[in-house]
Order: structure tokens, then C-alpha cells, then sequence
């Protein structure tokens, strides 16, 4: 796709549902008793793996118009899959549903198409083990996984990496486990998974970075509305920021503060944003006004990098633009993404003639004053290719990204979207 350099964006847009809250919400209606009624699924390619899965575990899921009808059957209502799972490039569909095969009366095996194979599962196959589940993966790491489910013990796990979806995995196991299972990590990662288990009636204990769940309790179906994603809404907001004389409301956008650390981080190098009609829902949501503006480099800590995870790209590319040195520590999660985001970033970056050293965890990126059109490569990562078509979108002349059939994983209408903007 060629992308020409625009003058600004402006208007108003509805950004598509959050992708992690779809995901639970499809899993936990599932395990729930009745049916749940979700508005505002998000129709990407992930979480159409997630409803594929449950579908094919005998749980009725059935679209109409905005709303998604589950008609869940209890914690251990899932039937055995008549073949293996596949769960194409979503990591967080194959993490999270390992949790609750865990507690399931069967064997299934999880598969993965060729980039979700290379990325580390050990993260879950451990604390999984530890409570008692007999799951296997390829070289103790790899997908396929295959998980027999059975009796699971409760566990008090400290998690090594701060993974909103290794932490959900324990949790959902959790749901089956005899007693009381706590999970604590280091920095907070997002709480989607605590929130919507207590909004599904879920015996469940939050204290700082420790969440407890007690097992055996079945879940009521509910009504979830699904807020606008906040990582989707990320690239608008980057590129509203770059382009000199862009105004953009973005309506009912998700303000989990797990997952609002741009915005925050954003504000703090000159961006103007404005939060306004902030509705406090079990997640919270709010509108989000952007005028462009000039940005200076910042510092950003270990500790935020879990509230920032996707983000990541996004900044980047405003980095590259904002004046002076921008410091990241700590985001060596980035390099076990679709891809290593830190890799495909500095390399398509420092193409367009940024200044981007990417060495270990740690990043630097001084800002220059203009970006060169490149050929861009989108190395199959959804959020690569969107972040870098924003930094063509403020580069110096045509760029060109090699494919962008990836974007179907989070964002199937971002191009359209971001034609109705241009000006
Ligand atoms: C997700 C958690 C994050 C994030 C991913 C979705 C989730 O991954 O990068 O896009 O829905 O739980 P980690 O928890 O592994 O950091």
C-alpha cells in the first residue's frame, strides 16, 4: 500500500472494541451460566479465533447486529473438540483458554500459525504445572500446546515477567483450583481479567499487585458493553499529535487506568489531549479530544512499561518527531510480540532517517526534524504496520508498507478509517 504525507486529520470516529476485553468477555460468557449479551465485539481476526474455539467446545455464540449472544453453560460445561484448536496468531486466545482447558474433563491440543509458534509459552506451562495441570509444549516452550484437563491445585505464584495474560491464565485456573490462588507480579499489567471475573460474580480478592481467586464458585451471565480499544485508538492519537493543525474526537474509548498510560505519557511530552465525559463503568470509558502540538522527549520507567506494552510503536514514532532524547527502560517484552517490535521499529525508523538504538531492553531516540518516505516493512505485525503507516503519513514524500493484511488481527477497517480523517 502506497501512503502519501498528509497536511492534518480531522473529524470525529468511533474506534472498534477492545480487543482484550472481547476476548474475555466471549470466554468468561462462555463459562458463565445463561446467556451473556456483549455489545461491541471486536470483529478482527483474534477474537474470531477466541468464538471459533468456544464454538467448537459446544458454546452457542450467535451475532446479532451490534450484539454477540453466549450462551454459557457453567464452569465445566465445555465438551471435548471434535479436532484440535487452532487459534491462529492470537497469543492471548492460545494463553488465557490454557487456563481453562486446565479445569475441563478432556484433552485438547492448542496450534498456531508460523509466528504464534516462535513465541514463549513456558510463561504459562510453568505456574500451570505447579497446580497440578498436565500441559505440554513443543521443547517445554513452543505452541502446539496440548493441556489434559483434571483436578488443579491452588497455587500462590509470583510471576517473573508482569503478563496480563500469563496472569489471566492462573486465574481462570484459578476458577477450578481447591481453595485459594494468588498471583502477584512486580508492576501492575492490565486488569481486565479481575475486573470482568467480579462483574461475573467471581470470588475474587485484589490487594495492590496480588489477585486471589477461590475456586468452585460458578459464574452468572451478564451484559458487558465493550469500550472503544485504547491501543487502536493509540495510532490516531500519535498521528493527530504529529500532523501541525489536526483536531480528532475519538468517542467512547476504554480508560482502564492499566491501559491509559499513553495518554498520561503523551501529556507529559506537550501532547494536547483532552479526556471529557468519562463514564465510570465497570471499565471505564471517556471521549478523547487531540489537537496537534509540539512534543519534547521524556524518560519512561520499567515500572510503566506494562500500561504502555502496545503503545510502544506508536510512541516511538512521536519520539522521532518531538524535540530532544527520549528514554525507554525496561521494554524487552517488546522483543517476544508478532514480532521483535523493538527490531521491526529501529529498522524502520532509522530508515526514514530517525535516530532510534535499540540495545537489549533499553531504547533511545533522539528526535529529528523530519521523517524520509521509505519502503516500509510490516514484518506481519498488526501494530508495526500501523504505527509506521502514521510515521509515513508525516514523512517527506510517498512511502510504501509491503503488506498490510496484518492489521486484520486487531483493526480490519484502520485504512478506511484513516481515509475518512484525511484532509
Ligand atoms: C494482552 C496482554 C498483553 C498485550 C496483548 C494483549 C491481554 O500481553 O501485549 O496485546 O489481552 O491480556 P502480555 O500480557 O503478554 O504482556
Amino acid at each position: 500500500m502506497k501512503i502519501r504525507p498528509v497536511i492534518r486529520l480531522t473529524g470525529e470516529i468511533d474506534i472498534p472494541g477492545d480487543k482484550s476485553i472481547s476476548h474475555r468477555a466471549i470466554m468468561l460468557g462462555s463459562l458463565a451460566k445463561g446467556e451473556t449479551r456483549i455489545k461491541g465485539v471486536q470483529d478482527s481476526d483474534d477474537c474470531n479465533y477466541t468464538a471459533a474455539a468456544f464454538s467448537q467446545m459446544g458454546i452457542e455464540i450467535e451475532k446479532r447486529g451490534e450484539i454477540t449472544a453466549v450462551k454459557g453453560k457453567g464452569l465445566k460445561g465445555l465438551q471435548k473438540p471434535a479436532v484440535e484448536l487452532h487459534v491462529g496468531n492470537s497469543g492471548t486466545t492460545m494463553r488465557i483458554l490454557a487456563g481453562i482447558l486446565a479445569g475441563q474433563d478432556f484433552e485438547v491440543t492448542l496450534t498456531a500459525d508460523e509466528s504464534l509458534s516462535r513465541r514463549p509459552m513456558k510463561r504459562i506451562v510453568e505456574p500451570l504445572s505447579l497446580m497440578g495441570v498436565d500441559i505440554k509444549a513443543r521443547d517445554g516452550e513452543y505452541p502446539p500446546l496440548t493441556v489434559k484437563g483434571g483436578p488443579v491445585k491452588a497455587v500462590n505464584y509470583k510471576m517473573p515477567v508482569s503478563s496480563a495474560q500469563v496472569k489471566s491464565a492462573i486465574l481462570f485456573a484459578g476458577l477450578y483450583s481447591e481453595g485459594t490462588t494468588r498471583v502477584t507480579e512486580e508492576f501492575r499489567s492490565r486488569d481486565h481479567t479481575e475486573r470482568m471475573m467480579e462483574y461475573f460474580g467471581a470470588d475474587i480478592d485484589i490487594d495492590g499487585t496480588r489477585v486471589s481467586v477461590t475456586g468452585g464458585k460458578e459464574l452468572a451471565s451478564r451484559y458487558v458493553e465493550v469500550p472503544g480499544d485504547i491501543s487502536s485508538a493509540s495510532f490516531f492519537i500519535a498521528a493527530a499529535t504529529l500532523l501541525q493543525g489536526s483536531k480528532l474526537m475519538i468517542k467512547k474509548v476504554g480508560m482502564n487506568p492499566t491501559r491509559s498510560c499513553f495518554i498520561d505519557i503523551l501529556a507529559r511530552m506537550g501532547a494536547h489531549i483532552a479526556v471529557m465525559n468519562k463514564k465510570a463503568l465497570f471499565e471505564p470509558v471517556a471521549d478523547i479530544e487531540v489537537e496537534s502540538a509540539k512534543t519534547s522527549g521524556t524518560v519512561i520507567e520499567k515500572g510503566e512499561i506494562p500500561g504502555i506494552i502496545d503503545e510502544l510503536p506508536a510512541l516511538f514514532v512521536v519520539a522521532s518527531l518531538s524535540e530532544g532524547r527520549t528514554v525507554i527502560e525496561g521494554a524487552g517484552e517488546l522483543r517476544v510480540k508478532e514480532t521483535d517490535r523493538i527490531r521491526s521499529m529501529q529498522e524502520n525508523l532509522s530508515a526514514m532517517g530517525a535516530r532510534f538504538s535499540g540495545e537489549g531492553d533499553n531504547i533511545i531516540i533522539d528526535g529529528v526534524k523530519e521523517l524520509k518516505p521509505s519502503i516500509i516493512k510490516a514484518y506481519g505485525d498488526h501494530r508495526t504496520c500501523m504505527s509506521m503507516a502514521v510515521a509515513a503519513l508525516a514523512a517527506r514524500g510517498e512511502s510504501e508498507i509491503d503488506d498490510v493484511a496484518c492489521v486484520g488481527k486487531s483493526f480490519p477497517g484502520f485504512f478506511r478509517t484513516l481515509e475518512e480523517l484525511k484532509q
